[in-house]
């Protein structure tokens, strides 16, 4: 048995210290003098409305007299989809000079990977694993967003996510919780800045807080039930550098946790958000997510939902309206006292400061937005290429010349809604450059067959013309995938193949004898077990957004070269799902010497024989693709890892070097990773986590040296008495080009 040097005592409900937070609100005392001055000014309906997040159409004709009255009477906090600039005008213009205190209105809105230049969706973005691409998308989409007023996005989602079933995975950071940090902070400073007071700035709002991703079955909204050190250890963490980075809101989620929902779970509103992580913002209840406690079974009815969620610590509640119809009464009744409400006027007052909606409620009528400047196309071009990932080029198909005759064929070569992806309402289509449009837009030889309609298309009626123009060609490439529709919330899938008869066409297409470049739009991984074998080669976009087309054109033509990684380990079938590459080992793991593939069994054969380990009789134990993992046009080897050290003490820096030689003949981009396995813990730990990565650029033939630094603050984990450790013992660490790869060596910490 290990022994357990506590490096560091937390107790991990409370930290007793301040934290540093890494903000520009460091000891900011300004606002609290003129919060607690309007506080002291507001009547208790006026600290009610504040709460009240209202939402309206963003399609509504008109604006409602009484929605005017409710905010000349403070009864409203913020608003959520006001898309006409002169409603968004009227009602602040009201709530500055008619209301009691003249408190402005904040105005939010899903402004999730891009505003009207649509970058590729957030598990796209994951796919570049570059903070920089993922902050300057999310500045851009502040400035865009905040030139039609809208001074508050819902985003980002931080959610961890192992179930490729899941919608929602389109918009996650992935499965892992090392680059959901990294990601997470980039895209809080992204949309923040240094100034949240900016008027080309929004607040953030880190979601959906928390576990959401953990549902049962991947099944949306579904039941979460995990243990406390695995929140902490897996979804806890890219919440805590959204809020390290200064995120002035957080959302909660629309699941329970371990019985409690997240809208009314005390625990983690009070204790860890706040005492723990010190979150100095507000918390804003996800759609309608107060009352739905009462579907949930726990809330009798809309009063008690809304008495539960401010016994929780709920600041302001979207759409639902229990605060507004209750929470004067339940202060009569004294269930919920003044000071609580106070609390929650306080938290909201002081983003509305930090906004600088006080100093400046009106929007700046000169800033338009620049929506689709040439820059902010430019950088969303930038992003999709970073995020194609290259899951197979056979016999180095890709790229091809641009001279290469080519067929067009597949429901997403032409389909420029599909291609922005969920959550993109603000992005107009007409903006889309599609693959098709790319091409039309050079002298290259083409031909263009859809072949389908749309994703979900079971018509046949278009094969013969696909058929027809791939027998001309030289090289088909086949554009599939998910229409937008098919992922997102509530957009759960439990067969996660290519919708329709896609792979009907490409069986069919791959009867020509031509070779086939598959191009997958989707919002999720597509298994794709069943025609993999049909192609030469497959590069996963993700839904690209706006400039997808241009993007695609200059990979598969070689004029860029792929640069994605996978952020989510990529299936083989759903069945295999929640799969993750930072698994536990367990006491029978799964290995290739015990695993006899299903339809090598033999008749009759002894029950015991077929190896008694952790693996699928049919699928086996391995992704179709692990975790970080993704092609080039060239090749890279790593070698000559080193340690500074065998043994490291407590806080003493392990220093790693290793070189990665680029062996190919085009010049490319590796993201070189390291990995450590912690091989003995108080808790059983998991067989590999990413700790650090790096993007290196090489010529062909060129090696470059990289050195990595790690310490025992990174090898740290909450263990089953909630207490954050490092241990003392034997670590294995991989640095390699994925999860499944690499070169091993090892150290071991002792005190
Ligand atoms: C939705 C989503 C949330 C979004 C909110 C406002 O139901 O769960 O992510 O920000 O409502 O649209």
């Amino acid at each position: 048995m290990k022994k357990i040097f506590l490096l560091l005592l937390i107790t991990v409900n409370i930290l007793s210290c301040k934290k540093n937070k890494k903000t520009s609100f460091v000891n900011d005392t300004t606002h609290e003098a003129k919060i607690e001055a309007l506080l002291s000014k507001m009547t208790l309906e006026e600290k009610i409305g504040q709460t009240n997040l209202r939402g309206v159409s963003s399609r509504a004709t008109s604006l409602p007299t009484d929605l005017k009255e409710s905010v000349r009477k403070g009864n409203v906090g913020a608003f959520l989809n006001i898309m006409n600039l002169e409603y968004v005008d009227e009602l602040q213009r009201i709530a500055v000079e008619e209301s009691p205190n003249g408190i402005p209105l904040i105005f939010g809105r899903d402004v999730i990977h891009g505003f009207k230049t649509l970058f590729p969706i957030p598990l796209g973005l994951a796919a570049t694993w570059d903070a920089k691409i993922v902050e300057k998308s999310s500045e851009i989409a502040a400035f865009e967003a905040s030139g039609a007023g809208i001074r508050w996005t819902f985003a980002p989602m931080l959610d961890i996510a192992r179930d490729s079933r899941w919608g929602r995975i389109a918009e996650s950071p992935g499965e892992d919780p090392y680059l959901a940090t990294v990601l997470g902070a980039a895209y809080i400073k992204g949309f923040q800045g240094d100034d949240l007071s900016s008027p080309y700035r929004m607040a953030a709002s880190a979601k959906h807080y928390i576990a959401y991703g953990a549902a049962i079955g991947g099944r949306d909204y579904n039941t979460v039930d995990i243990s406390e050190q695995l929140l902490r250890n897996v979804y806890l963490p890219p919440f805590k550098a959204a809020i390290d980075a200064g995120s002035a809101t957080v959302m909660s989620s629309f699941n329970e946790i371990n019985g409690i929902p997240a809208t009314g779970n005390e625990f983690l509103l009070k204790d860890v958000l706040r005492d723990e992580l010190q979150f100095d913002g507000f918390v804003v209840s996800d759609w309608d997510s107060v009352i739905e406690m009462v579907a949930h079974g726990y809330a009798s009815d809309e009063k008690h939902a809304g008495e539960l969620a401010a016994k929780a610590g709920l600041d302001m509640e979207m759409t639902s309206q229990a605060y507004e119809n209750h929470l004067k009464e339940l202060i009569e009744e004294k269930k919920i006292s003044v000071e609580e409400l106070n609390e929650f006027v306080r938290n909201i007052l002081r983003i509305k400061f930090r906004l600088g909606l006080f100093k400046n409620p009106h929007r700046n009528k000169e800033h338009t937005g620049n929506f689709y400047a040439k820059d902010h196309l430019k950088e969303a071009k930038k992003a999709a290429i970073e995020s194609t990932v290259l899951l197979k080029n056979k016999n180095s198909i890709l790229p091809i010349s641009e001279k290469t005759n080519v067929a067009i064929i597949g429901p997403l070569a032409n389909a420029p809604h599909e291609q922005l992806g969920t959550w993109s309402f603000d992005g107009e289509k007409e903006h889309t450059n599609t693959p098709l449009n790319a091409y039309q837009d050079t002298n290259t030889n083409f031909k263009f067959a859809k072949g389908l309609d749309y994703s979900r298309d079971t018509s046949k009626k278009g094969f013969k013309e696909a058929i027809n123009i791939a027998k001309k060609s030289d090289v088909i490439l086949f554009f599939g995938g998910e229409e937008a529709i098919l992922s997102g919330e509530a957009h759960s899938r439990a067969n996660i193949d290519l919708p329709g008869i896609q792979e009907e066409l490409i069986n069919e297409l791959a009867k020509t004898g031509k070779p086939i470049v598959l191009v997958i739009m989707a919002g999720r991984p597509i298994t794709i077990t069943n025609i993999i074998d049909k192609t030469d080669a497959v590069l996963m976009a993700w839904h690209p957004g706006t400039m997808g087309g241009e993007a695609l054109y200059e990979i598969i033509n070689g004029i860029k070269s792929p640069e994605g990684r996978l952020p989510v380990s990529w299936p083989k079938t759903a069945g295999q799902l929640p799969y993750f590459y930072n698994h536990k080992n367990t006491g029978r793991p799964a290995d290739s010497t015990n695993y006899i593939p299903m339809d090598k069994i033999p008749v009759a054969a002894w029950q015991s024989s077929l190896g008694n380990k952790s693996h699928y009789l049919d699928v086996g134990f391995t992704p179709h693709f692990p975790f970080g993992y993704g092609l080039t046009y060239t090749s890279f080897k790593y070698s000559d890892v080193s340690i500074s050290k065998k043994d490291i003490n407590f806080n003493e820096d392990l220093e790693v070097k290793f070189s990665i030689t680029n062996t190919g003949k085009k010049a490319g981009k590796e993201i070189a990773q390291l990995y450590i396995q912690d091989v003995v813990g108080s808790i059983t730990r998991p067989v590999k986590e990413l700790k650090r990565y790096q993007h290196v650029s090489l010529k062909s033939g060129e090696t470059k040296e990289v050195i990595f630094k790690i310490s025992s603050k990174d090898l740290e984990f909450v263990n089953h008495k909630l207490i954050k450790v490092a241990e003392e013992g034997v670590f294995n660490l991989w640095v390699g080009p994925n999860a499944a790869q690499g070169l091993k060596t090892s150290f071991s910490i002792k005190k």
